[in-house]
C-alpha cells in the first residue's frame, strides 16, 4: 500500500526511505554558525534514538493504512539460532516483502554472520557460525558494559559527524546491511549503503532488532546507564511525517519509553546471554 501512494505522498514507500537518506551522509549541514559541520545520525549517540523514532512513524504509517491502529512492527531476532537466516516471508518472490537487490549467496539456509566482513568473507559450517554468532552477541552486549562502548560517542552541535559507533550499530547492525546488499550494485546496493537501506522492506525488522537490543541492554544485570542525564542528548531533534501527513519535531527525550510510543518487546529466550567467548 505504501509503494502505490504518489510519489510525493510522505507516506509512500520511497519517500520514507528518503526521510532516513535525509540524516545520512551528511546530506544537511548543522546550523549556523556550525555550517561547516554536517548532520548524520549513524555512528554516534544518536544512533539508537533516531531509529527508534524512524520505525515509531513507519508503523503508524502502515498501522493508519491498513485500518489497524494497534500493528506492531516485528523484529527480526538475528541473535537468537532460529532467526539466523533471512525470514522466509521476505524471500519468497511474489511477496510484497521481497526484494531483488540482495546477496543472493545469502539466501536460507545460509546462516548470517553477524561479524560479516564484507572484504573478506569467512566460511564457517553452520555449527561453527551459531556458536561464533552467540559468542560475538554476548561481546556487543554483555561486555559492552558502558554507555560509550554501547551508544556511541556524544556528538554535540559543532562536532564533526559520525564521532564513533557503539557496539552494536557498528556489528551486527552494520555488518548485516552488508551481508543484505547486493552483489553486483556498485555500493551494494539496497541494504549495504545508506543512501538506498531502507527501500529493501526487511530494514524495518532489522531496525526493529537493533531497537530491541537497546532496550534489553539498559536492562542488563540490574540497569545499565544509556546518556540519559546529559542534556545535549536528550535535546537533540529530528524531524519526520506522521500517519496524517504532518511534519513533526521530536526529541531524544520522548523516546526513552517504548511503552509511550505504544509497544514493548515480546520476550524471548536470550541463548547469547551466558555464552562468555
Ligand atoms: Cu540508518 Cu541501519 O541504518
Amino acid at each position: 500500500m505504501m509503494k502505490s501512494l504518489p510519489n510525493d505522498d510522505p507516506r509512500n514507500f520511497i519517500q520514507q526511505a528518503k526521510v532516513h537518506c535525509a540524516y545520512c551522509n551528511g546530506g544537511f549541514p548543522q546550523k549556523h554558525p556550525f555550517q561547516d559541520q554536517r548532520i548524520d545520525v549513524h555512528r554516534s549517540w544518536l544512533f539508537f534514538p533516531f531509529h527508534r523514532f524512524y520505525i515509531f512513524f513507519f508503523e503508524r504509517i502502515l498501522g493508519n493504512l491498513i485500518g489497524d491502529p494497534n500493528f506492531a512492527l516485528p523484529y527480526w531476532n538475528w541473535d537468537s539460532i532460529q532467526g539466523m537466516q533471512i525470514p522466509s516471508y521476505f524471500t519468497t518472490p511474489n511477496s510484497s516483502l521481497y526484494h531483488k537487490l540482495r546477496n543472493y549467496k545469502h539466501m536460507p539456509p545460509h546462516l548470517v554472520d553477524l561479524n560479516y566482513d564484507i572484504l573478506s568473507p569467512k566460511i564457517r559450517t553452520q555449527d561453527q557460525q551459531v556458536s561464533y554468532n552467540l559468542a560475538f552477541m554476548y561481546k556487543q552486549m554483555v561486555l559492552a558494559n558502558t554507555k560509550e562502548l554501547f551508544m556511541g560517542s556524544p556528538y554535540r552541535l559543532g562536532d564533526s559527524a559520525q564521532p564513533g559507533p557503539g557496539s552494536i550499530e557498528f556489528a551486527p547492525h552494520n555488518t548485516i546491511h552488508d551481508w543484505m546488499g547486493g552483489v553486483d550494485t556498485p555500493n551494494h546496493e539496497d541494504m549495504g549503503t545508506f543512501y538506498t537501506a531502507a527501500r529493501d522492506p526487511i530494514f524495518y525488522v532489522h531496525h526493529s532488532n537493533s531497537d530491541r537490543l537497546w532496550e534489553l541492554w539498559t536492562k542488563l544485570e540490574g540497569g545499565r546507564r544509556d546518556y540519559r542525564d546529559d542534556p545535549d542528548w536528550l535535546d537533540s531533534e529530528f524531524f519526520f511525517y506522521d500517519e496524517n501527513l504532518n511534519l513533526v519535531r521530536v526529541k531524544v527525550r520522548d523516546s526513552l519509553d517504548t511503552k509511550l510510543l505504544g509497544y514493548v518487546y515480546e520476550e524471548v529466550d536470550l541463548p547469547w546471554l551466558n555464552f562468555a567467548p
